[in-house]
C-alpha cells in the first residue's frame, strides 16, 4: 500500500463502519493493512476507487490512532473506537442487537442501554469526522446499520451537504422493528438523509411505514409535521426520497480473471489435489448464522447418510472467514458448524479424503475465482440476506456456462437470479432435492440456466447500482 500525505477536503465521501483496509498486528509486533471483510467493502472499494473520493471508516482495531492518508489516490480518514466502545457500539448494538433484529430475529437480540448509548456516541464521532473532512456543498454517502444515526447528526453539523444513506442488511417487517427500544431514534437519524436506500422494495415499504407512524413528534422543535407517499417522506419542509437498488459486484473484472489461463491451470491442480472427485460442492461465507451453513452440512449429511450421494463422487469444501468471534451467538454456531463436520468426516470419509474440507479462513482474489471455477454446485443458503454477493461472484466466473447454483429465497440476490435452484433453506428436504437435481443437471440445462443467470450479473454491475443511487441522490457524477 503506497502512503501519501493528508489530502484536502473532498467532494464525494463514504462513511462506512469499516476502512476499505484493516489494520492487523501479526504476534511479532508489526502491523500490515489488509483488505477488510464482507460485501459492503467488496461492492463500494472498486466504485470508490475508480473517483478519488474519501472514505470515513474504522481501521478495524481498537485503541489506536492512526492519521489519515492516501491510498492510490482514496483519502482514508480512519475513526478510533476504544476497546470498550468496540465492545458496546459494534460487537453489542450493531451485532448482538441490530444485526439479528434485522435478520427476521434468526436468533434473540438483546437490548442493553449502555450499549445504546455507545452506539450514540460512535455514530456522533462518524458525522463529525465526515464533517471534517466534507468539502463546501459535497456529497456524503453513509453506509449500513451501525451507522444509522449519522445522517440526521451530520445535517445538523453540515446542512451544506447532500446525504445519502444505504442500508446493506435487510430492513425488518414493521412488527420486528417495533421491538427496538430506541426505533423513534433510529427512524429519525435515517430522516437526516436526502435518499434512504435499501437493497428490495419491502424494505423501502417497511420504512416509509415506519417514518410516518413514528417520526412525527420532535420534543425538542414541537411538532414536526411527517407525511409520506410512495417513494417519498416529507419532513417538515424537507423531503426525503426512500427507494430500493439492488447492489452488485464489479463483475466485468471477475469474468476476465477467470477466464486467464492460470486460473485455468490452478483450477486443474485443484481438482487433482481433492483426488479429482465426479462433483465438487462449494460454500464461501463470513462464519454467520445468517448463511445457513449448517443447513447445506446437515443436507449433505442425510444425503450422504440415505445413499444419495457417495463420499468418493462428491467433496464438499466450505471456506468461511472468521467474523465477529467474541460475540457469543457466533461462538456457539462456530461450534456447531465444525462439530458437524467432524461429524460428516468421521463417518463418510477416508483417509486423505475427508467429505467435506472446511477452511476457518480469508482466501486471496485468485484462490477464490479457482474455487468457483471448480465448483460444480455452488450451494448459498442463507436463512436471511440483504443481497449475498457470493452468488453474484460466482455467477460472473462461470464464463464457460458450467456449474449450477442453489440459492435461498430468502437472500435478496433471489428476486434476480431467477434461473438458480432456489430453496426454501427451512425445509431441508427441498434443499437436498435441489442439491441433487443441481448434482445432476443435464448439460444443455445447465448451460441454460447459467446463461440466463450471467446476463443479469453482467448487465447489473455494481457501477450501475451506484450510479442509480446517486442520481437518485441528485449527486453529479464525478469520474
Ligand atoms: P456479507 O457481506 O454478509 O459477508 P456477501 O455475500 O454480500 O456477504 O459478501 C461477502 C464478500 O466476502 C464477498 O465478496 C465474498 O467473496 C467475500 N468472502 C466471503 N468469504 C470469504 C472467504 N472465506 N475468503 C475470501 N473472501 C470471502
Ligand atoms: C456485512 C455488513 C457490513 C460489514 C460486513 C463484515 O457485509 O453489511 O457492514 O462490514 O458484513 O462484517 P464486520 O462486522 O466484520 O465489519
Amino acid at each position: 500500500m503506497s502512503k501519501g500525505s493528508t489530502p484536502d477536503r473532498a467532494d464525494f465521501v463514504v462513511v462506512a463502519n469499516r476502512l476499505p483496509v484493516d489494520l492487523e498486528r501479526l504476534d511479532d509486533g508489526t502491523e500490515r493493512w489488509r483488505h477488510s471483510p464482507g460485501g459492503l467493502v467488496t461492492a463500494l472499494e472498486p466504485f470508490l476507487r475508480a473517483r478519488r473520493g474519501a472514505w470515513v471508516g474504522w481501521p478495524g482495531v481498537a485503541d489506536i490512532e492512526v492519521e489519515s492518508f492516501s491510498d492510490d489516490g482514496l483519502q482514508l480518514h480512519p475513526v478510533p473506537l476504544s476497546a470498550d466502545e468496540f465492545a458496546e457500539y459494534y460487537e453489542g448494538f450493531s451485532n448482538a442487537t441490530l444485526w439479528p433484529l434485522y435478520h427476521d430475529v434468526v436468533v434473540p437480540p438483546v437490548y442493553n442501554r449502555s450499549w445504546w448509548n455507545a452506539y450514540r456516541r460512535v455514530n456522533k464521532r462518524f458525522a463529525e469526522a465526515a464533517a471534517a473532512v466534507s468539502a463546501e456543498g459535497a456529497t456524503v454517502w453513509v453506509q449500513d446499520y451501525q451507522l444509522q444515526l449519522v445522517p440526521a447528526m451530520l445535517r445538523e453539523l453540515r446542512p451544506d451537504l447532500r446525504i445519502g444513506f444505504f442500508l446493506h442488511i435487510p430492513f425488518p417487517p414493521v412488527e420486528l422493528f417495533m421491538q427496538l427500544p430506541w426505533r423513534t431514534e433510529i427512524v429519525r437519524g435515517l430522516l437526516g438523509a436526502d435518499l434512504v436506500g435499501f437493497h428490495r422494495p419491502g424494505g423501502a415499504q417497511n420504512f416509509l411505514w415506519l417514518a410516518r407512524r413514528l417520526a412525527g413528534f420532535e420534543p425538542s422543535r414541537g411538532q414536526v409535521g411527517v407525511r409520506s407517499r410512495p417513494g417519498v417522506v416529507q419532513v417538515g419542509d424537507r423531503t426525503v426520497r426512500v427507494g430500493a437498488f439492488p447492489i452488485s459486484i464489479a463483475a466485468a473484472g471477475l469474468d476476465k480473471l477467470s477466464r486467464t489461463k492460470e486460473i485455468q491451470q490452478r483450477v486443474k491442480m485443484l481438482r487433482a489435489e481433492l483426488g479429482n472427485p465426479k462433483k465438487i460442492m462449494l460454500g464461501v461465507d463470513r462464519l454467520d448464522y445468517t448463511k445457513g451453513i449448517d443447513v447445506r452440512l446437515h443436507a449433505m449429511h442425510e444425503l450422504l447418510a440415505e445413499g444419495h450421494i457417495k463420499a468418493e463422487d462428491v467433496t464438499m469444501i466450505q471456506i468461511a472467514t472468521p467474523s465477529r468471534e467474541r460475540v457469543e451467538h457466533y461462538k456457539q454456531m462456530r461450534e456447531d458448524i465444525e462439530r458437524e463436520v467432524g461429524r460428516i468426516n468421521g463417518e463418510f470419509g477416508r483417509v486423505g479424503h475427508p467429505a467435506v474440507h472446511y477452511l476457518h479462513t480469508s482466501v486471496d482474489r485468485k484462490d477464490l475465482v479457482t474455487f468457483y471455477c471448480a465448483a460444480d454446485v455452488m450451494v448459498v443458503t442463507p436463512v436471511r440476506d440483504g443481497m449475498n454477493l457470493v452468488c453474484k461472484e460466482y455467477v460472473a466466473c462461470r464464463h464457460d456456462l458450467g456449474g449450477a447454483l442453489v440459492l435461498s429465497e430468502f437472500a435478496g440476490a433471489a428476486a434476480e437470479l431467477t434461473s438458480a435452484f432456489l430453496v426454501n433453506p427451512h425445509n431441508l428436504d427441498g434443499v437436498k432435492d435441489a442439491l441433487l437435481a443441481a448434482l445432476d443437471i443435464d448439460e444443455a440445462e445447465g448451460r441454460r440456466r447459467m446463461r440466463a443467470l450471467r446476463r443479469q450479473v453482467l448487465t447489473h454491475d455494481v457501477d450501475r447500482w451506484a450510479r442509480s443511487f446517486l442520481e437518485a441522490l441528485g449527486a453529479p457524477l464525478v469520474e
